[in-house]
């Protein structure tokens, strides 16, 4: 088993999903490691999404993940990278297969619903972004 990383988004938050999108998560077999409710200032959204600072979408991205509370949260699970990206869908929730996360919460290519980290390396990164070692279980 090893972790991943994940954000509920601010448009899920506001919507009232993160029950719903947690009992998805558990009901899929992840172990919750830590778990918390925040907000990121745009210069923790500006440092989150560095990788993407030259898309033209990074503005737009940096207003939105800032632009209210997300729920912050490390998964433990088999193969969690790949099977938690499985489990939310495609980024574009036209384009996500039915019964995942994105499918069934997400807004648009941008208001997606969640975060699901694309590594094990970048897993460990944005749980240390978010958590302090003691904060993980
Ligand atoms: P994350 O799990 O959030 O990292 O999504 P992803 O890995 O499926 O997508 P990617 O890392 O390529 O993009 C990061 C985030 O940028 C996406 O989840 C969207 O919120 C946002 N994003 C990606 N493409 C677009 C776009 O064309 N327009 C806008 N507005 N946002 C985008
Ligand atoms: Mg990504």
């Amino acid at each position: 088993t090893n972790i991943t990383f994940t954000m509920i988004k601010p448009d899920a938050v506001a919507d009232g999903h993160i029950g719903a999108i947690l009992g998805k998560i558990s009901g899929a077999g992840f172990k919750i490691k830590a778990l918390k409710l925040t907000q990121l200032t745009v210069a923790d959204a500006q440092k989150f999404y560095e990788v993407h600072a030259e898309r033209p979408f990074y503005g737009e991205l940096v207003d939105f993940m800032s632009s209210g509370p997300i729920v912050a949260a490390v998964l433990e699970g088999e193969n969690a990278v790949e099977s938690f990206r499985s489990l939310i869908g495609a980024t574009n929730p036209a384009e996500a297969a039915e019964g995942t996360i994105r499918k069934m919460f997400a807004k648009s290519i941008g208001e997606n619903a969640v975060h699901g980290s694309d590594s094990d390396e970048n897993a460990q990164i944005e749980a240390a972004f978010h958590f302090a070692g003691k904060e993980i279980f």
